[in-house]
């Protein structure tokens, strides 16, 4: 399993992943919205959420030695705490496969690849001034989501329950939370 950046031109394999309601659920889209790949694709390559102190990362996940794209891992870099002097950055994976690729390992493998890139080599440009170190890997699934949490629960610490804000139909909804500081990670270097 490797990773690479995504492009516009992924839009054709990427749609039914999009498409499938497993991965609509665990992302929180509206399920009825018609969710177009190259727009979700040209939407998050050029950063649109949160232009001033959001960052977003889309890696493809190839198959090894094909170029196969079996899924999609999303790091979301933001502030934990806006008006924190000097800040500090938390970044929030997600991750979704296509479903023929799953329950092989690759999404544990892709997301501790990417843990370990936020927290080694990410430098990220805060656009207050200077660069901001990684202080909190974080990641959130829904309760149901058996998959998802046995996956996350070993890469990070469960954090309990939070209300998340759900993209279907408005409001919020209960997400399990996960976590690793970056003492945390110390304290546990096999993790
Ligand atoms: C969640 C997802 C990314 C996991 O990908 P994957 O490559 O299949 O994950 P893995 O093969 O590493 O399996 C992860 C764990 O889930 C378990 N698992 C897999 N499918 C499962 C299922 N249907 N029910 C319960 N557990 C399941 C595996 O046994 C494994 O646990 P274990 O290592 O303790 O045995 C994938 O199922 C997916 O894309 N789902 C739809 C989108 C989604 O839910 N994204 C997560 C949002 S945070």
């Amino acid at each position: 399993m490797t990773l690479r950046p995504l492009t516009v031109w992924d839009a054709g394999v990427l749609q039914p992943m999009l498409d499938d309601p497993a991965v609509r659920a665990a992302m929180r889209w509206d399920i009825d919205q018609n969710r177009d790949a190259a727009r979700w694709l040209t939407s998050v390559i050029q950063q649109q959420e949160h232009p001033h102190y959001r960052f977003v990362y889309t890696f493809g996940v190839v198959l090894d030695d094909t170029d196969v794209l079996a899924g999609v891992v999303m790091v979301t870099i933001a502030r934990e705490d806006e008006h924190a002097v000097p800040p500090v950055l938390q970044a929030e994976l997600s991750i979704f496969l296509a479903p023929e690729h799953r329950g092989h390992g690759h999404a544990g493998r892709a997301l501790r690849r990417v843990r370990e890139w936020c927290f080694d080599d990410l430098a990220v440009l805060d656009p207050f001034g200077g660069s901001a170190p990684m202080g909190e890997v974080i990641a959130a699934c829904l309760p149901t989501n058996d998959a998802s949490r046995s996956m996350l629960g070993r890469l990070l610490v469960p954090r309990g329950t939070v209300e998340a804000a759900s993209r279907r139909g408005g409001g919020t909804v209960t997400a399990l939370k996960f976590g690793l500081t970056r003492a945390e990670r110390r304290e546990h270097p096999g993790r």
